[in-house]
């Protein structure tokens, strides 16, 4: 099946042939958007977090037809040249190890920004695993937002 699919702001046309696809795989396989990172495949560790329509989703677990009609923004999209406040606080901070997580949480600290949370209120809403144990510096980090 052929859907349509709005992701960073620009209209994508997509076939695949299981509507129940996850998003995680349209957006790295067919759109090759492979910022958004798979981890645990179950909706636990938030690698593959997303914004859809500012709301954070596991895009593993989301299936492509849900997300047709809404706005997509992937880690490829939160900004020009890093330049979005939680970029910008995480690259002052020195946050990232690995780095493998470190798209789904700056995406989910988007998505708790978009709501009006700030400062350290933000890591209450964030629920993404990091196997490096970067906490800490993530909560240094949120600090200025
Ligand atoms: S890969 Fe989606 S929550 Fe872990
Ligand atoms: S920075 Fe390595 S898993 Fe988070």
């Amino acid at each position: 099946m052929t859907l349509q699919l709005n992701v960073n702001g620009i209209n994508q046309t997509v076939t695949v042939s299981d509507g129940n696809m996850p998003l995680l795989w349209v957006l790295r396989d067919l759109l090759g958007l492979t910022g958004t990172k798979y981890g645990c495949g179950i909706e636990v560790c938030g690698a593959c977090t997303v914004m859809v329509d500012g709301q954070p989703e596991r895009s593993c677990d989301m299936d492509v037809t849900s997300a047709v009609g809404k706005k997509i923004v992937t880690i490829e999209g939160l900004s020009a040249n890093q330049s979005h406040p939680a970029q910008k606080a995480w690259i002052a901070n020195q946050v990232p190890q690995c780095g493998f997580c470190q798209s789904g949480v700056l995406m989910s600290v988007a998505c708790a920004m978009k709501a009006g949370h700030r400062g350290s209120q933000i890591m209450s809403e964030v629920q993404n695993l990091c196997v490096c144990g970067t906490y800490q510096r993530m909560k240094e980090a949120v600090k200025a937002l």
